[in-house]
C-alpha cells in the first residue's frame, strides 16, 4: 500500500460484489489526473457521498493538491477531525453526545466506543495511524466562516476590487463576472433581479463596469455613494434621470446602507480578502484545505457568498498556467438549488464557466448532490467521473442515467443503460458506481474508511473551538509575508533615512520657497508631472518641485540558469541647486507607472525653480547616461534556484509563491514519467497475464475435476502490482484476465497427474517471469521517489546583476513632484 503513493493515485476504496455483496481485494484507485475532468456524486442520504469525497480530499492532501471545499452542511468540518492515535480522549470533545444519550452511554464510554469503533475501521482498510500523521502534515486544515466570527473570518471586501487582468482582459468573462456579482448583491438586499429587465441591475453593472474597466477598485460604501451619484449620465439612449431617477436611486442606496450598518453585517467585512491563491497555500508554500462553512447563513447569503467564491475561483484560475496535473480541488457538498437545470442563480453561470474551463488549469471540481432532479447535466456533460450511490426513487435513477448518458455520448465507453439500472438498483450504502472517462468500464466500490473521524456536522461553539487557537495566531502576527523576498533590490546606497521625496525646506536648492510659475521650457526638454494624490489640506496648496524621474527595463538572461527575465525600474531623484543639480545616487524607487505621468500640471499650483542646466535639452543625455549608468551598479534581482527542478524564481514571486509553482512542476514530471512507465509496462505485462491465462487453462484442462470452489477468482499478482500503481487504468480491458486465477489454491489439489505437473510448470515459470519484470518495475517507480521535496528543499539564493547592454532607459524626463503645503507651511508628498 505503499507505492501509489508516490505516483498520484488516490486510494478510494475497494472493488465490489454486488452478488457476494462483499468487497473485492482489488483496491480502487483512481488517477488524480483524471479529477481534472471533474467529478460529480449523487446518491441519497446517507448513501456515503460526503464521506466519499472527504476520502477524495483526503487522498489529495496527502498528494500535496489544495482544496477550497464549500461545506453547506457543516459536516465537512469534519475534515479537522483527525487523530493519528485515535484515543478516547482524543474522540472525547467531539462526539456526538445525543448518539451517546440515545445508546445509553456516558459520554466517556461512547468516546472509548468510537475509538475503538474508528481504528478497527480504519484497520480493515490498511491504514495506519502513520497515515492519519502524514495526512494531518500534509497539508494546513482550517474552517472560514464568512459572515459569523466562529471560524476564521473572511472579508468579501475585496470582491468588489477590480478583477485580475486576466478577467478583465477577456470581455466575457468580465461581463460574467459583474453580472453574477450585481446578481447576488441585490439578492443579498432581496431584490430579485433580472439581469436584462431590472434597472436595479443594469445600474449596479454599469457601475461595477465603469470602475472595473479602468482597473479601479470599489468598497461597498464607494458602491453606494455611486449609486446616488452614477459615473455615467446615460444609460443605452435614455439619460440617467428619466432610467433611474435619483429619488428611486436614493432608495436602493439606502437599503444597501441599511445592510451595511446591520450588526451582524460587520462580520463580513472582517478577516483576511478572500484571495483564492491564500485559500490554496499558506505564505510559505505549503497545501492547505480551507473549509468555507456555510451552513449558518440565509439561503440568500449562501449564494451571495457562493457566487463571489466561484467568480474568485475563476479569476484565480485564468492567472494561472495551463497545465494537464492536477492543481487544486473545488469541492461543494450539496449543491442543491446552485446548478439547477432551468433557473440561473447567480452561482451558476461561475459554475458552468469553471466546468468547462477549468481543466485547461488543472483545477478539478467536484459536485455532490442528494437531489439528481435538480442538476443541470448539459452543464455536466463536462463531467468525466460520475459517481453514483444508492438512489431513492425511479425518477431519481432516470435522471441520473440520463445525465450520464449525455456525457458517456462524447466518450469512448459504451453504455449499456440497462445493465447501469441494474447496478444501480443493487447498491447500498457507501457501495457505488463509478463511470470514468479515462477507463473503459464503469466499475462497482466500496468507500475506504475515511481518516478524519465523521461525527456529523459540527456546531458552532466546536468550530469555535478548533479556530480559536489559530485566530490568536493570526492576531500575534501582523500581514501574511506577502512582500516579495525576490525582487528589485534597493539602492546600494539609498538615500539617508528619507520618509518622503519632499525637499528639505531650508535646502539651499532652488525648489524651496514658495515658488511661483512655471518656468518656460525650450522644446526637447521632456516635461511631465507626476499623478496629484491625496486630499488638500485646509486652507493648503499645492506646488510642484522639479524633479527627474528616469524608467529602464532591466533584461537579465543567464543560459546556464535558464534563466531570462526582465523588470522595469523607475527611480526619481529631486532636481538641486547647482552645481550637481541631478544626482541619481540620491534616487528613490517609485511605484507610479509612465502610462500614468501627466502632460498637464493640476490648477492653481505653484512651480520651484528650475536650474539653468536642467532647462536645458542637452543635459538630458547626459541624465540619460548617468541613470542607465546608475541602474546598471545599484539594480540587481534576488532569486531563489531549486536545484531539484532546475528552475529559478521569477522576480515577482515571493518565495513562497516559487515553491507552489515548484510544487505544480513536480506533479506534471511525475505525471509524465509515470505515463512513460505505464506505456513501458503495460503491454509487456499484459502480454505475460494473457500467456498466464492460457497457461492456466491448460492446467485446468488437464484437472477438469479441479474446477469449481478454486476457480474462485483470486487476482494474481502482476494485476496487483499494475493495478496498484495506474489505478485501474487500461487494466480492465480484456486483455488481462479478470479470470487469471492464483496458482497455488488450484495448484494443490492437483498434484499426482504428471500432465498437470508439467502444464503447471509453465505456469510457475511465466509467473516467475512476470514477478522478475514486475521487480524491475518496481525500482523504477522507487527510483522516481528520489525526487526532492519542493516543499522542503533548500533553495539556493542568487543574486543576479544585470550586464550594461542589458539596462534600457525607456524615458529620462523632467518630472513635476507634487507636494501639498497647509496653512501652516508644513509639507506633505502628494504622488505615490
Ligand atoms: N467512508 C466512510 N468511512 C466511515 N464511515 C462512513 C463513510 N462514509 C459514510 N460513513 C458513515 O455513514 C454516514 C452517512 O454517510 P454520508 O457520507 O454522510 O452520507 P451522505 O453524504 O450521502 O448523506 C456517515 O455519517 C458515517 O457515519
Ligand atoms: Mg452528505
Amino acid at each position: 500500500m505503499e507505492d501509489f503513493e508516490k505516483l498520484g493515485v488516490f486510494y478510494l476504496g475497494r472493488e465490489y460484489d454486488l452478488q457476494a455483496k462483499a468487497p473485492r481485494d482489488d483496491l480502487l484507485l483512481y488517477d488524480s489526473k483524471d479529477l481534472v475532468t471533474h467529478g460529480v456524486c449523487v446518491g441519497m442520504t446517507g448513501s456515503g457521498k460526503t464521506g466519499l469525497c472527504i476520502g477524495l480530499i483526503e487522498e489529495a492532501a496527502l498528494d500535496g493538491v489544495p482544496a477550497i471545499v464549500i461545506d453547506p452542511k457543516g459536516d465537512l468540518a469534519d475534515l479537522m477531525l483527525t487523530f493519528p492515535d485515535l484515543r478516547p480522549e482524543d474522540l472525547r470533545p467531539w462526539i456526538n453526545e445525543e448518539d451517546a444519550a440515545r445508546k445509553g452511554l456516558t459520554p466517556d464510554d461512547y468516546a472509548r466506543q468510537q475509538s475503538e469503533f474508528w481504528a478497527k475501521g480504519l484497520a480493515d482498510w490498511g491504514e495506519s495511524g502513520d497515515r492519519i500523521r502524514r495526512l494531518r502534515e500534509a497539508a494546513d486544515f482550517a474552517i472560514y466562516t464568512p459572515g459569523s466570527s466562529a471560524g476564521l473570518p473572511i472579508s468579501i471586501l475585496a470582491s468588489f476590487a477590480a478583477p485580475a487582468a486576466a478577467v478583465r482582459d477577456d470581455p466575457e468573462l468580465l461581463g460574467d463576472r459583474i453580472a453574477t456579482t450585481a446578481t447576488s448583491l441585490l439578492a443579498l438586499l432581496g431584490i430579485d433581479a433580472d439581469p436584462i429587465q431590472s434597472r436595479e441591475h443594469i445600474l449596479l453593472s454599469t457601475i461595477l463596469n465603469t470602475a472595473w474597466q479602468k482597473g479601479q477598485n470599489l468598497d461597498l460604501a464607494t458602491l453606494i455613494g455611486q449609486i446616488q451619484n452614477p459615473p455615467v449620465t446615460r444609460v443605452g439612449v435614455m439619460d440617467m434621470e428619466s432610467f433611474y431617477p435619483s429619488k428611486e436611486r436614493f432608495e436602493l442606496a439606502m437599503r444597501m446602507n441599511n445592510l451595511l450598518a446591520a450588526p451582524g453585517f460587520a462580520a463580513w467585512m472582517e478577516g483576511e480578502p478572500l484571495d483564492v491563491a491564500r485559500l490554496l497555500h499558506t505564505p510559505e508554500g505549503k497545501p492547505r484545505v480551507s473549509i468555507m462553512s456555510i451552513a449558518h447563513l440565509s439561503d440568500a447569503e449562501r449564494m451571495f457568498f457562493v457566487s463571489l467564491l466561484l467568480n474568485e475561483v475563476l479569476g484565480w484560475m485564468r492567472s494561472q498556467p495551463g497545465t494537464g496535473s492536477l492543481r487544486a480541488l473545488v469541492y461543494m457538498d450539496e449543491i442543491f438549488g446552485f446548478f439547477p437545470p432551468v433557473a440561473e442563480p447567480p452561482s451558476k453561470r461561475p459554475l458552468l464557466t469553471l466546468l468547462k474551463q477549468a481543466r485547461a488549469f488543472g483545477v478539478g471540481i467536484l459536485l455532490a448532490t442528494q437531489n439528481p432532479v435538480d442538476l443541470d447535466y448539459k452543464g455536466l456533460a463536462n463531467a468525466g467521473t460520475w459517481f453514483i450511490g444508492r438512489l431513492q426513487t425511479d425518477n431519481d435513477k432516470q435522471r441520473v442515467l440520463a445525465g450520464l448518458e449525455g456525457a458517456v455520448a462524447g466518450a469512448a465507453a459504451s453504455f449499456d443503460r440497462q445493465a447501469m439500472e441494474q447496478t444501480l438498483a443493487g447498491l447500498g450504502n457507501r457501495v457505488f458506481l463509478m463511470y470514468n472517462a479515462h477507463e473503459d468500464t464503469p466499475v462497482v466500490f466500496t468507500t475506504r474508511w475515511t481518516m478524519s473521524y465523521l461525527r456529523g456536522p459540527l456546531t458552532r461553539t466546536q468550530i469555535k473551538t478548533l479556530m480559536d487557537p489559530r485566530k490568536a495566531v493570526a492576531a500575534a502576527v501582523p500581514a501574511a509575508p506577502t512582500a516579495p523576498i525576490a525582487g528589485v533590490a534597493p539602492p546600494a546606497s539609498p538615500v539617508e533615512a528619507a520618509p518622503s521625496m519632499i525637499p528639505p525646506a531650508a535646502a539651499p536648492g532652488p525648489a524651496s520657497g514658495l515658488g511661483g510659475a512655471k518656468p518656460l521650457l525650450p522644446p526637447g526638454v521632456p516635461e511631465y508631472f507626476l499623478p496629484v494624490r491625496g486630499a488638500r489640506p485646509e486652507g493648503g496648496s499645492l506646488r510642484y518641485s522639479p524633479a527627474l524621474l528616469g524608467a529602464a527595463a532591466v533584461h537579465l538572461a543567464d543560459a546556464k540558469l535558464s534563466l531570462e527575465q526582465s523588470f522595469d525600474v523607475t527611480a526619481l531623484t529631486l532636481v538641486l541647486a547647482d552645481p550637481v543639480p541631478v544626482d541619481w545616487e540620491r534616487a528613490q524607487i517609485v511605484t507610479v507607472a509612465i502610462e500614468d505621468l501627466e502632460r498637464l500640471p493640476a490648477d492653481g499650483a505653484a512651480f520651484g525653480t528650475l536650474p539653468p542646466a536642467a532647462a536645458k535639452a542637452a543635459s538630458y543625455d547626459d541624465y540619460n547616461r548617468d541613470f542607465v549608468s546608475w541602474v546598471y551598479r545599484t539594480q540587481s534581482l534576488q532569486l531563489l534556484r531549486s536545484s531539484g527542478l532546475k528552475q529559478v524564481s521569477r522576480a515577482e514571486e515571493s518565495e513562497g509563491e516559487f515553491r507552489v509553482r515548484l510544487q505544480q512542476a513536480a506533479r506534471e514530471q511525475r505525471d509524465v514519467l509515470k505515463g512513460r512507465l505505464q506505456e513501458k509496462y503495460t503491454p509487456r505485462l499484459a502480454a505475460l497475464e494473457e500467456r498466464i491465462r492460457k497457461a492456466q487453462q491448460a492446467v485446468d484442462r488437464e484437472a477438469e475435476q479441479a474446477r469449481g470452489a478454486q476457480m474462485q477468482t483470486a487476482i494474481s499478482v502482476g494485476a496487483t502490482v499494475l493495478g496498484a500503481l495506474f489505478g485501474r487504468k487500461k487494466f480492465s480491458s480484456a486483455t488481462i484476465g479478470k479470470a487469471t486465477t492464483a496458482m497455488r489454491g488450484v495448484g494443490r489439489s492437483m498434484d499426482q497427474a504428471g500432465d498437470v505437473g508439467r502444464a503447471k510448470d509453465t505456469v510457475e515459470s511465466l509467473q516467475q517471469q512476470s514477478a522478475d519484470l514486475q521487480a524491475e518495475f518496481q525500482a523504477e517507480v522507487d527510483a522516481l521517489e528520489t525526487t526532492v521535496d519542493p516543499q522542503s528543499e533548500v533553495l539556493e539564493a542568487l543574486t543576479v546583476r544585470p550586464k550594461k547592454a542589458d539596462v534600457v532607459a525607456k524615458l529620462v524626463a523632467l518630472a513635476w513632484a507634487p507636494v501639498w503645503i497647509d496653512a501652516q507651511g508644513g509639507q506633505t508628498q502628494a504622488f505615490e
